[in-house]
C-alpha cells in the first residue's frame, strides 16, 4: 500500500526504542517462572533455541503491543516508565494466546520455527501459556503506584474478551459456508475485535490508565486500537492464503483446511457469481482440504473478489482507528508515533 518511507522508518525507531524500554522488565519478569515454563517462554519470545541457549537467530515479533502501551502513556502526558509494567503484561498476554492458540488451530509453525507445542509438546505448551498468563496478570498487580487496579481490571476484561473471541473463532468452523446459519459480515468483526482487537485495545488503554488519564481518553485509545485490530486481522486473514510462509513465518492455507471463517472467504461468498458458487460448492463438499484444493480454493475466493474486499475493510478499519485516535486529546508527537505505527502495521506483504 502507498505507506511512505518516513512513516515505515519512524514506526520502525520507535518500535525499537519501546523494544529497548521494556526488555529489562520483560526478562525479569519471564525470569520469574518455573525454568521449564520459562524456557519455553524464552523459546516463544525468540530468545532461545530448543537447548535454552540464546538465539540471536529467532524472531521476538513486532513488539506491536508493548510499543502501543509505552504510546498511550505518552500520548496522555505520562512517563514512558510508567506503562512498563502493562508492556510486559501485554506482551506475555500476547506470547500466551499464541501459544494455545497454535494448539487450537494444529498449526505447527510460528516466527519461522516449529511451535512450542511441536517443539516441547501440547501438555508444555499448555502449561507454559497458563504460567505466562499468571505471571501477566501478577505482574501487573503488583505494579507501584495508584493505577495498579484499574489496570488489571482493565486486563482482565480483556482476557475474557479474548476468550471469547477464541470461542466464537472455533464455534464458527462448524458453521455452514452459505445459507441459514452461515457466518455474517458483523459475526466475523465481532470475533475478530475479540480475538484479535481487545489486546490490541488493552495496550493502548493500559498505557493511558497507568499514565492516569481520564476515562474518557482511555475509551477512545481502546477503541482506536480494537479497529486497529479488525485491519490487522483483515491482513492477517489475507497473509494466511496468499502470504510467503518464508515471510509470514506461519503455514499457509491452514485457515482453508481448518475451515476457519475467515474474511476473504466470507467475502468471496457473499459476491455471488460463478467463482463463488463454485468455491462454495467445493467448501461444502469436503471437511478435508489437501493442497491442491487449498490451491483451488485460494484462486476462486481472489476470482471471486475476496482478496480486493478484504484490503478494503483493512483500509477502512485502519482508517476508522486512525481518525478515532485523533479525537482524542493526545500530545502531538506521541500521537504522531501511534499514527506511523497503526499504518506500519498493515504495511506488511500483502
Ligand atoms: C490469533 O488468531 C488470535 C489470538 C491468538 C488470540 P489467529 O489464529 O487468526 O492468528 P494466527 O494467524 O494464528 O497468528
Ligand atoms: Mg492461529
Ligand atoms: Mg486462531
Amino acid at each position: 500500500m502507498g505507506t511512505s518511507r518516513g512513516h515505515h522508518a519512524s514506526a520502525t525507531a520507535v518500535l525499537e526504542r519501546c523494544r529497548e524500554l521494556v526488555r529489562p522488565a520483560l526478562v525479569e519478569a519471564v525470569g520469574r517462572l518455573h525454568p521449564w515454563t520459562g524456557e519455553m517462554a524464552a523459546y516463544a519470545l525468540g530468545w532461545a533455541d530448543t537447548a535454552g541457549n540464546p538465539d540471536s537467530g529467532g524472531s521476538e515479533g513486532k513488539g506491536v503491543r508493548q510499543a502501543l502501551a509505552v504510546l498511550g502513556a505518552e500520548a496522555v502526558g505520562a512517563d514512558s516508565a510508567d506503562a512498563v509494567p502493562g508492556a510486559v503484561a501485554v506482551e506475555l498476554v500476547h506470547t500466551f494466546s499464541l501459544l494455545h492458540d497454535d494448539i487450537m488451530d494444529a498449526d505447527a509453525l510460528r516466527r519461522q520455527r516449529p511451535a512450542v507445542w511441536k517443539t516441547y509438546g501440547t501438555g508444555p505448551a499448555v502449561l507454559a501459556g497458563d504460567a505466562l498468563l499468571a505471571q501477566a496478570v501478577g505482574g501487573l498487580a503488583e505494579a507501584r503506584g495508584p493505577h495498579a487496579a484499574a489496570a488489571v481490571r482493565c486486563l482482565c476484561g480483556t482476557l475474557n474478551t479474548l476468550v471469547s473471541g477464541q470461542a466464537q473463532d472455533l464455534r464458527f468452523e462448524h458453521r455452514p459456508w452459505y445459507g441459514p446459519g452461515a457466518v455474517g459480515p458483523e459475526q466475523y468483526r465481532v470475533m475478530a475485535e475479540h480475538k484479535t482487537g481487545a489486546l490490541l485495545g488493552c495496550a493502548i488503554a493500559l498505557g493511558a490508565v497507568l499514565g492516569g488519564a481520564p476515562d474518557s481518553t482511555v475509551a477512545a485509545l481502546e477503541r482506536a486500537g480494537r479497529h486497529l485490530g479488525l485491519a490487522f486481522q483483515a491482513v492477517d486473514d489475507i497473509l494466511g492464503v496468499w502470504g510467503d510462509p518464508a515471510v509470514t513465518g506461519k503455514p499457509v492455507h491452514s485457515d482453508l483446511r481448518q475451515g476457519k471463517k475467515t474474511y476473504p472467504v466470507l467475502a468471496a461468498l457473499a459476491a455471488g457469481g460463478r467463482a463463488a458458487r463454485e468455491l462454495g460448492a467445493l467448501l461444502e463438499s469436503t471437511r478435508t482440504i489437501d493442497g491442491e484444493t487449498a490451491e483451488h480454493a485460494a484462486a476462486l475466493v481472489e476470482e471471486a473478489g475476496g482478496r480486493t474486499a478484504t484490503r478494503e475493510e483493512a483500509l477502512r478499519q485502519l482508517d476508522t482507528a486512525r481518525r478515532t485516535l485523533h479525537e482524542a486529546p493526545l500530545t502531538y508527537s506521541a500521537a504522531q508515533e501511534l499514527d506511523a505505527l497503526f499504518t506500519h502495521m498493515l504495511d506488511r506483504t500483502w
